[in-house]
């Protein structure tokens, strides 16, 4: 059992988990048309992983007998700049949902809720993979800049990543 305030906050998280898949759709499309496949590709893998976030914090609302309340997804951009600022843009998302993720974390112990604890730590790990991945290709990226070869040359790359496996079962 969960308590009403983390109930609350667990369902918001799911809320900001949904609003990542959406961004990354967005974001995905946007790489489209900008002919940059390999970059569209990556983006909609992350919109599937984000996917997988939302349905992970989903199961845990419901198997500790809470209510799941959806609310309305915020519509995101549909233009981001340049590739380089379509990452930088994605390095700050991804750092707001560490953040939030922090703040739940913090409610768990201070809720002495150990089984809430236990499940968002998988979420903690997951952050510190987001954001270093996000890095990986921001390096390269400042690196080519505007050059359009090189650019051509992480597009092949991200067309590479793989499908994301899905989290553990709570
Ligand atoms: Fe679900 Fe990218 O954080």
């Amino acid at each position: 059992m969960i308590s009403d305030k983390m109930q609350k906050e667990l369902n918001e998280q799911v809320n900001k988990e949904f609003y990542s898949a959406y961004m990354y759709l967005a974001m995905s499309a946007y790489c489209n048309t900008i002919g940059l496949p390999g970059f569209a590709h990556w983006m909609r893998l992350q919109y599937e992983e984000e996917n997988m976030h939302v349905t992970r914090m989903y199961d845990y609302i419901l198997n500790q007998g809470g209510e799941i309340h959806l609310k309305a997804i915020e519509e995101p951009p549909t233009e981001y700049g340049t590739p380089i600022e379509v990452f930088e843009q994605t390095l700050e998302h991804e750092q707001f949902i560490t953040k939030s993720i922090h703040k739940l974390m913090s409610l768990a112990v201070q809720e002495t809720d150990y089984a809430t604890q236990t499940f968002l730590q998988w979420y903690v790990t997951e952050q510190v993979e987001e954001e270093a991945n996000v890095n990986d290709i921001l390096l390269p990226l400042r690196m080519v800049g505007e050059d359009k070869s090189g650019l051509m040359l992480i597009d092949q790359q991200l067309s590479g990543r793989a499908v994301p496996t899905p989290p553990p079962e709570n």
